[in-house]
């Protein structure tokens, strides 16, 4: 595709293109994903070149309404039922058991799958026309940061594919949580817009994230998310002894700074009156601005580790990883 990705609202333009065969950046409350027809091995052949995303990391299948997870998944447990619907539509990605006739290729050879509703109107709409799942991972390319709007999708990927599906600004701003029902015991896979806390209100023996360094989600890379600029994680009571040596630094903050050091070229404040869901919305469109300001140096402050800030610090250290 040479021809420049065309930005609308159009959903029957959109689902033109995926009945063709085609891929199209569609919205969700989370983050913007790279859709195609996901039972079709060749648009799902497309999504990894896209990305340029390696073949064993799986793919999300999104679906209108939790009805159709009995068309992708083996088992449906009734404690995962309770997940999806306390959380769906919206940013809970469930892992079971697959069905055969899902492609390997869209599994990454795995036998289980990764099913989510989203909670977007316009993807809502789109998805409803369609019959079949839409297999979407973040509209980037592979280890950048996610897209929070339209406009962040063509500056990656706009050679790529045909259509942009535009939903303005992407409310919750991190991606899904991921919960499998695929091992004996629920497991947190990854941490996301919905906190380990909530999740565990409907099933308290969730097993945690595995701490042993082992890869759960096959893509939880410890480098992910990154901009582009050098990042690294600093208490804020460290600013005061750090030495720029004469870089250009840009500081990314949760509230206001008890005192912005001189050498800062700027500072980054995510929510004034340290929200965590409002930081979460800024959080990724503040990498991406930042990221296009030519700084040597982005030094983001941790956020509390407490409910969405644990997921929100997740994010900034695989963005700092190196
Ligand atoms: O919010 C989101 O989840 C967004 C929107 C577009 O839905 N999607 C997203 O997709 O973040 P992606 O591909 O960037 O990340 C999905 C993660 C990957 O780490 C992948 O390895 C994991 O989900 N995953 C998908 N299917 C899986 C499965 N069957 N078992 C384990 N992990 C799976
Ligand atoms: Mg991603």
């Amino acid at each position: 595709m040479t021809q420049q990705a065309i930005i609308g609202t159009d959903v029957e333009r959109a689902a033109a293109w995926l009945h063709a065969g085609e891929l199209v950046a569609i919205p969700t409350e989370t983050v913007y994903g790279l859709a195609g027809n996901g039972l079709s091995p060749d648009a799902i052949a497309k999504i990894y070149a896209a990305k340029g995303r390696p073949s064993h990391n799986p793919l999300i299948l999104h679906i209108p309404d939790l009805d159709r997870v009995a068309l992708l998944a083996k088992e449906f447990p009734d404690e995962a039922k309770q997940l999806a619907k306390a959380f769906w539509p919206g940013p809970l990605t469930i892992v079971l058991p697959r069905l055969p006739h899902i492609p390997d290729a869209a599994t990454g050879g795995l036998d289980t799958v990764g099913v989510r509703v989203p909670a977007h109107p316009l993807t809502c709409a789109l998805l409803s026309q369609l019959d079949f799942p839409l297999a979407a991972p973040s509209a980037n390319l592979s280890n950048r940061i996610s897209p929070v709007t339209a406009s962040h999708v063509f500056q990656q990927l706009g050679d790529r594919i045909p259509y942009i599906l535009d939903g303005g600004r992407c409310q919750k701003g991190i991606e899904s949580t991921i919960v499998s029902f695929a091992e004996e015991r629920p497991r947190l896979l990854r941490l996301g817009s919905v906190s380990e806390e909530e999740i565990r209100h409907f099933v308290p023996e969730l097993e945690g994230l595995r701490k042993d360094g082992s890869i759960a989600a096959p893509g939880m890379l410890r480098k992910h998310y990154s901009p582009l600029t050098l990042m690294e994680v600093m208490g804020e009571e460290a600013l005061a002894y750090f030495d720029p040596k004469g870089l250009r630094v840009g500081i990314l903050s949760f509230g206001p700074l008890a005192e912005a050091p001189s050498w800062a070229e700027m500072v980054k404040i995510l929510s004034p009156n340290q929200h965590l869901e409002e930081a979460a919305h800024h959080l990724y469109a503040a990498m991406h601005e930042m990221d296009g300001l030519g700084l040597d140096l982005i030094i983001a402050i941790p956020f509390p580790e407490k409910g969405l800030g644990i997921s929100l610090n997740d994010r900034l250290k695989r963005a700092a990883e190196r």
